[in-house]
């Protein structure tokens, strides 16, 4: 089966019935997406999915189809990183780090839809999404500047 991310297209041999974490992480290597919950409640699996978030822990690969999947590591362009990442950084948002690739692919594909949420738009979208340490407070200052980052650089 093939399957585009991150703006490669790649064979992939996994029977149709595997969730694409699975393929993210045992076949293409890329292990940014995080095993968290395993059904759905968490969030640390997430991706895009023709730039909606997805649960990878829950999407099949036969479902994939020719949707075109970006993951942690496809988000940065070559010269810099994502203006959501830059914000992340600079509120030095992750303790653990276990949840923050999903974190961070939420807020992008929250930024995508409102490009300036409020408080309240944000704990919405970002409610699906868990952190054992806490880090709640900094992802919403992380996102408020990311939101101006991209105000200003699109
Ligand atoms: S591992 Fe997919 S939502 Fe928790
Ligand atoms: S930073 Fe540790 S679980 Fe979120």
């Amino acid at each position: 089966m093939q399957i585009t991310v991150n703006g490669t297209s790649h064979e992939v041999t996994a029977a149709p019935d595997t969730p694409l974490l699975w393929v993210l992480r045992d076949e293409l290597n890329l292990t940014g997406s995080k095993y968290g919950c395993g059904v759905g409640v968490c969030g640390a699996c997430s991706v895009l999915l023709d730039g909606l978030a997805a649960r990878s822990c829950q999407t099949l690969l036969a479902d994939v189809g020719e949707a075109q999947i970006i993951t942690i590591e496809g988000l940065a362009s070559p010269d810099a990183l994502h203006a959501v990442q830059q914000a992340w950084l600079q509120h030095q948002v992750a303790q653990c780090g276990y949840c923050q690739s999903g974190q961070i692919i939420q807020a992008v594909a929250l930024l995508k839809e409102i490009p300036q949420p409020t408080d309240a738009e944000i704990d919405t979208a970002m409610a699906g999404n868990l952190c054992r340490c806490g880090t709640y407070p900094r992802i919403r200052a992380a996102i408020h500047d990311a939101a101006l980052r991209l105000a200003v650089t699109p």
